[in-house]
């Protein structure tokens, strides 16, 4: 779906869009219409009890110097940044399919016009709810494919196309996201995962590194190897890297786990669900995604994204419950449970990025553990810091980006419950705060001096019901949060 911007409304338009205040269908100033259209549609908005509330839709027929027409008022609630989002989402899960082809929202029916801002998050919000993953789906019918192909908005501030540009960049870096995140593991693994960034990113001016596994068996990441050692497909260590921010400006690093299926490995997963498990790959997606959008709309930062990238397999090969393995940064691991394979995979990416790249911050994003779902549900992402300041930073950004944080405490006393009795730590706790524990697995590969954020989103990349943004399935959650994170925090 294209969005454009134009002084009037196009004469072919499907539906003209009126957006209206809460409660403020009287004050809609409805100069499009003639008499008669507007009896019906001021009648229509009464009879129909619509009120303005965000994202409330009535659609009229009416009849004008155009013959008949379809006119929707698009309620948008107090008319805050948020409520234009939902506006925008709504109007797209309406009329996405079915038929309709264009849609123009004519914002002459206030009285005090929308800021740049506010239009340009509408026609994001728009966008973002319009994306779908169909390729597999090869018998659809016309009436269920996507017929809506542009959204037209009359009478936007002059400089909206300049605020719709930065936010369409994050649009575009949350598609790749959901992409790779929808994608099947028989499709997507980590060469697979590493070509389709490589193309989705390419003439970004992003420079690009790829770690095979015998480039990272010779830097000694026994922990994210021993997990892939059970499965046909290569690991991957994939690093985007953008230098908008100059010299001397400090180093941003952000982490994903990649794990592009979790079986579990040996201390395997039931079968109920596990198909859940090719999008253990949302922390490095949403890393791509951040990456794209970052370099799309040039950010004036300095950013580093490295994504783990391994398939977790039970094969002959794979490594047995017990076994010891060293991590890069020389500290032993007893892997308990095979199925704690992220921390494995994660505790070797960040040791990698502060050798490699001395970043001042690190953020990391994963699917890393279930009792994050069991905590939060599918509303809040865990937030885990060592940084007063980076943990503030982090939920403004998630407040401002809509993508949701709440923060969980690290102590020492979790950190004991990891000791192992016969190497420097082991893969798993108790069965208590497992998140918490797998936290402070992570913190324990943190260099002195450097702020870290732990991100667990376990809950949040997949959802089983549509959103504002988003249709039922993957979401693209991160990209926004991570693209506001930079901006405010890290680019002046
Ligand atoms: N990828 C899973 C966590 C997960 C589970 C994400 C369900 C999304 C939905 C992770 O690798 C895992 O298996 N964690 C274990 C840890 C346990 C063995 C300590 C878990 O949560 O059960
Ligand atoms: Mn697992
Ligand atoms: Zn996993």
């Amino acid at each position: 779906m294209h969005v454009t911007f134009a002084a009037s409304a196009p004469d072919d338009a499907d539906v003209v869009v009126l957006p209206v205040e809460k409660d403020g269908v009287g004050r809609a100033r409805l100069t499009s219409l003639d008499d008669a259209g507007r009896a019906l549609v001021l009648g229509g908005a009464a009879a129909t009890k619509f009120d303005g509330d965000a994202g409330a839709i009535a659609e009229y027929v009416v009849t004008g110097e155009n013959g008949v027409r379809r006119v929707a008022l698009l309620g948008i609630g107090a008319g805050a940044d948020r409520d234009w989002d939902k506006a925008g989402g709504a109007l797209i899960a309406r009329y996405l399919v079915g038929g309709t082809t264009t849609v123009a929202i004519d914002l002459s029916s206030l009285d005090t016009p929308p800021t740049a801002q506010a239009i340009a998050g509408l026609a994001a919000t728009a966008t973002q709810r319009g994306w779908r993953h169909d390729v597999y789906r090869t018998k659809l019918t016309a009436k269920q494919k996507p017929s809506l192909t542009s959204l037209t908005i009359v009478g936007a501030p002059g400089d909206t196309d300049t605020s719709f540009a930065a936010v369409d960049a994050v649009t575009q870096g949350m598609e790749l996201t959901r992409t790779l995140v929808a994608e099947p593991a028989n499709i997507l693994y980590p060469e697979s995962f590493v070509e389709r960034v490589t193309q989705a990113v390419d003439g970004l001016g992003l420079e690009i590194d790829v770690l095979d596994e015998a480039q990272m068996r010779d830097h000694g990441m026994g922990a994210l190897l021993g997990v892939s050692q059970g499965s046909r497909r290569e690991a991957r260590l994939l690093v985007l890297k953008w230098t908008g921010g100059g010299e001397g400006a400090p180093t941003v690093a952000l982490v994903g786990k990649g794990v592009t299926f979790d079986t579990g490995g040996i201390s395997i997963k039931p079968a109920g669900g596990m198909e859940d498990m090719k999008w253990d790959m949302g922390g490095a997606g949403a890393v791509a995604g951040a990456m794209k959008a970052l370099a799309t709309r040039k950010a004036k930062a300095n950013v580093i994204g490295v994504m783990g990238l391994v398939e977790n397999m039970p094969d002959g090969n794979a490594q047995r419950p017990g076994d010891v393995v060293t991590s890069m940064s020389g500290q032993t691991i007893e892997v308990i449970n095979t199925d704690a394979e992220g921390r494995l995979v994660l505790c070797d990416a960040i040791t990698w990025v502060q050798q490699a790249h001395k970043p001042a911050t690190i953020v990391d994003l994963a699917t890393l553990t279930g009792a994050m779902i069991v905590s939060l549900g599918n509303e809040y992402g865990g937030l885990f810091a060592n940084d007063e300041d980076l943990a503030g930073q982090l939920l403004s950004a998630s407040l401002a980006s809509g993508d949701k944080l709440w923060r969980f405490p690290l102590a020492d006393a979790y950190d004991k419950l990891i000791d192992s009795p016969i190497a420097d730590m082991k893969n798993v706790g108790p069965r208590g705060a497992g998140s918490i524990t797998a936290a402070q697995f992570l913190k324990r590969f943190v260099d002195d001096g450097v702020k870290w954020a732990h991100l667990d989103i376990a809950g949040m990349v997949w959802s089983d019901k549509d959103g504002t943004n988003y249709a039922k399935g993957a979401t693209g959650y991160g990209v926004r949060l991570l693209d506001r994170f930079i901006r405010d925090a890290f680019e002046r």
